[in-house]
């Protein structure tokens, strides 16, 4: 097993965006390579498991470590889970150092939230102590079509200093299946924190661009 690449915590957040699987597997990988997590799900995430995989999360952060450790099959690293709404968690303040926080997927609910400085959640208090401390955030938005109010909300994150690393699928990595897929998504959110999350058959070029 490879040694953590920082022994601070990474701070792994699913909000109520569809593609809950990409949030599954970046644990996953995140355990499987030993770091320390610390895992929020939001309470719009919780009903998104329900409804799109029947899946029923549980809320309370003893029964979601452990629901977690199943689901993933991973023993390694460290987990912490927190309630969705537990202000008073150590990731709520800004005298927890992490090595930072990667929101996957984030729901143009909490998107918006955090660009106006609201935290009405333990996500976006995080973020918004993320942003305060100059630590990485990185916002993994999933909605089509974005409006021009996501757009804007996307934009005051990047220019408040938050990366913003849409799932975005390519081919270039020539996957033969769904899985290739994910963790093509999953390991390119993470480039974006500058974790090399898994490997991956990256863009070597040139090839002849000629029919
Ligand atoms: C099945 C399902 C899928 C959803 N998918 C998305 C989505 O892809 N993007 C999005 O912004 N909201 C999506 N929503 C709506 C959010 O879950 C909703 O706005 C929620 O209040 C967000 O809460 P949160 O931001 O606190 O997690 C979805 C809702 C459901 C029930």
């Amino acid at each position: 097993m490879r040694p953590p690449t920082s022994s601070l915590p990474i701070v792994l957040a699913m909000s109520g965006a569809s593609a809950q699987p990409l949030a599954q597997r970046a644990l996953a990988l995140l355990l499987q390579a030993n770091h320390r997590v610390e895992v929020v799900t939001s309470r719009g995430a919780l009903g998104v498991w329900k409804a799109e995989l029947g899946v029923q999360v549980p809320a309370d952060p003893e029964a979601q470590e452990a629901f977690w450790r199943a689901r993933t099959g991973c023993e390694g690293g460290s987990l912490r889970c927190h309630r969705w709404n537990d202000q008073a968690a150590p990731i709520a303040s800004g005298s927890h150092r992490t090595a930072g926080m990667v929101i996957l997927p984030a729901s143009m609910g909490t998107v918006g939230r955090i660009a106006s400085g609201v935290a009405l959640d333990l996500i976006e208090r995080a973020a918004d102590v993320h942003l305060k401390e100059g630590w990485p955030l990185v916002i993994a938005p999933r909605e089509l079509p974005w409006n021009l109010v996501h757009l804007r909300n996307l934009t005051t994150l990047a220019e408040a200093g938050a990366r913003i690393a849409p799932p975005v699928p390519a081919w270039y990595h020539q996957p033969q299946s769904l899985e290739d897929m994910v963790d093509f998504l999953v390991i390119r959110v993470f480039d974006s924190l500058g974790l090399q999350l898994g490997s991956l058959r990256r863009w070597r070029g040139p090839v002849s661009l000629q029919p």
